[in-house]
Parts: C-alpha cells; sequence; structure tokens
C-alpha cells in the first residue's frame, strides 16, 4: 500500500473551497434524470452530458474530483481525449464508481446489501490504469417499521470495509458511503439514531479490516427529517445534529467528510453546509459529493440542445461556486436571488 500517495490524494479531494462531483450515474439512474428533461437515454446523449460538465470553464476552481460510472471512464471528450485524461489535465483527480448496486438481503424484507466484491481486485487494477485515483461504494440503509436491522448495518459495513482495504491495496483512495435514506417520514431523531449506529458499525469495520483512516474520504448522509415527516428540522438543526453525531464517531485521523445531497434541493445542500462550516472547525473537512444537488438546475437548462450547451455550464460553475464558498461558511441564501 502507498500510504503517502493515498493519503495526498485523499487530502486533495477534500481540498478547502472544493469538494467532489458525483456524476457516475449508473445507466438506469440517468435515464431517469433524463426522463425528466424529456431527453432520450443513448450512449451519445450520456457522452454528451458528461462532456458539458467535464469541460465547463473555471470549474477546476471549486471541482476536486469527479466520480464516473464505467462507460464514462472510457468515453472520449469531443475533441478525441479520454474523460480521465481530460479531467485529471485541469487539476480534477477522477474517480471511479465499483459497487454493483444495492440489491434485496435474503431473509431480511425491506433491507438491502450492496454488491460488487467479486473480481473488484482486478477491476481496480484496471480503473487504475484508465487514470482512477480514487473510488465510491455506496451503502443503502432504509428508515421505516422494524427497519433498518443491526444485521443488514452489519452486513453492509463489512462490505464497505472489505471494498476499502482492496482500494488502499490497489493504491486508491475509497470514498466509504453508508447512505442513511431520507425517503421515510421519520424524525430527525430517528435518522441521528439510525446514522449514529451506521457510522460505529463501518468504523468498526473499518478498523477490524486494517484500513488506514487517513486514506479515506468518508461520504455520509446529513442528519435530516426524512422528506414526508411533517416535522422538518430549521437548517440550523441540521447542521449542529449532523456535525454533533459525527464529531462522535468519526475518528479525527479521518482528512475529510463529503456529504452526499440525497434528495436536498440545490439551495437547501448548499446551505446545509455553509451552516456547518460556520461552526467551530471540526477535526475533518467538511465538503460536498452531491449528484443532483450539483446538477439538478444544469440539466434543466440543457435538456439535451445543443444551443443550451454554454448556458448550462454557466448554471453548472455557478453552483459549483455556490457550493466552494459553503466550503467556509461563506454562501447564504440571498445569494441564489441574486444570481438568478
Ligand atoms: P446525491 O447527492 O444526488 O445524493 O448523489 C450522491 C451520490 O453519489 C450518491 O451515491
Amino acid at each position: 500500500m502507498d500510504r503517502a500517495e493515498l493519503e495526498s490524494n485523499a487530502v486533495a479531494m477534500v481540498a478547502p473551497g472544493k469538494g467532489i462531483l458525483a456524476a457516475d450515474e449508473s445507466t438506469g439512474t440517468i435515464k431517469k434524470r433524463f426522463d425528466k428533461i424529456g431527453l432520450e437515454s443513448s450512449l451519445e446523449s450520456r457522452q454528451a452530458y458528461r462532456d458539458l460538465l467535464f469541460t465547463a470553464a473555471g470549474i477546476e476552481q471549486y471541482i476536486s474530483g469527479v466520480i464516473l460510472f464505467d462507460e464514462t471512464i472510457r468515453q472520449k471528450s469531443a475533441d478525441g481525449r479520454p474523460f480521465p485524461e481530460l479531467l485529471a489535465a485541469r487539476g480534477i483527480l477522477p474517480g471511479i464508481k465499483v459497487d454493483a448496486g444495492a440489491k434485496p438481503l435474503a431473509g431480511f424484507g425491506g433491507e438491502t446489501v450492496t454488491e460488487g466484491l467479486d473480481g473488484l481486485r482486478e477491476r481496480l487494477a484496471e480503473y487504475r490504469g484508465l487514470g482512477a485515483r480514487f473510488a465510491k461504494w455506496r451503502a443503502v440503509i432504509d428508515i421505516g417499521a422494524g427497519i433498518p436491522t443491526p444485521f443488514a448495518i452489519e452486513a453492509n459495513a463489512h462490505a464497505l470495509a472489505r471494498y476499502a482495504a482492496l482500494c488502499q491495496e490497489a493504491a486508491i483512495v475509497p470514498i466509504v458511503e453508508p447512505e442513511v435514506l431520507m425517503d421515510g417520514d421519520h424524525t430527525i431523531g430517528r435518522c441521528e439514531e439510525v446514522t449514529e449506529a451506521t457510522l460505529a458499525a463501518v468504523f468498526r469495520a473499518l478498523f477490524a479490516h486494517r484500513v488506514c483512516l487517513e486514506g479515506i474520504v468518508l461520504k455520509p448522509n446529513m442528519v435530516i427529517a426524512g422528506k414526508k415527516c411533517a416535522a422538518q428540522a430549521a437548517p440550523q438543526q441540521v447542521a449542529d445534529t449532523t456535525v454533533a453525531c459525527l464529531r462522535r464517531h468519526v475518528p479525527s485521523a479521518v482528512p475529510g467528510i463529503a456529504f452526499l445531497s440525497g434528495g436536498q434541493s440545490e439551495a437547501e445542500a448548499t446551505l446545509h453546509l455553509s451552516l456547518m462550516n460556520r461552526m467551530a472547525p471540526p477535526p475533518w473537512q467538511l465538503s460536498f459529493s452531491y449528484g443532483r444537488a450539483l446538477q439538478q438546475s444544469t440539466l434543466d437548462t440543457w435538456r439535451g440542445k445543443a444551443a443550451s450547451v454554454a448556458a448550462a455550464q454557466q448554471v453548472f460553475l455557478r453552483r459549483a461556486r455556490m457550493n466552494g464558498l459553503a466550503r467556509n461558511g461563506s454562501y447564504n441564501a440571498a445569494m441564489e436571488q441574486a444570481a438568478a
């Protein structure tokens, strides 16, 4: 294991003022995103969309890394350069989603375990050759009646730790993503309880699997009420509860935490991050690794039209800049109106 390279790449992924773009939607997920703008998902439209994102002028000021999907890491920009090469030339680290998705956990109705460990060592070696310097694996924990069970949390933590150890062996920084979903009607208190149990299990497993904590990036959910909960927590409460929860469970050896947006609106995700970064400095960088919260308005502006590429790139740059400002707490909600 090359610890020095792992550690320096992990630090670069959560560099001050920057965060990660999650552009690793699987073929099924990107189709859902394109359906919403009335665009057919094809090899060409997916390439055109990712090209729009990766060539947007100025984003390297705010984007430290991009998570790619297997198809995308093999695709090229319009100028013929492979996407990983284009990103690296801009000072942006290329990353790769390596999990094979959350699948039903046999015997545990309504719960899932993320698959993709078989053959992972060989796949990581290939991805490293294609330019990947970090990877992502997403475990999914749903909250509902009687779930999550401790067993499902353990199964997911175990898989995350096996993945992380294999990544580090291949000199690839693992993004460790245990996502507690915000889909239900649960309170923020219930989310806190489940996030605590999940993080405790994940760090126990990482320790047991001898994962070097200095060479990972944690990608958690924020602690937030379910979307269908009548009692939504105020933004400051989300920020306070999330940081308190992380302080209890994330060792200070971890260089950074890059949140997922998980269904929050663009403005909500940016505000929550900014409020957290205004608090007393925690031991780790608090950053973003957003998918929807970085791309929604860009997709709505583009809608698959070549004539709208430049406008969509401006919208994307602006969203990246807002989140860059949130990295040191200098974003505020009024900025949304000012630039709209
Ligand atoms: P969202 O920010 O849209 O939740 O996506 C981030 C991600 O990569 C989920 O795995």
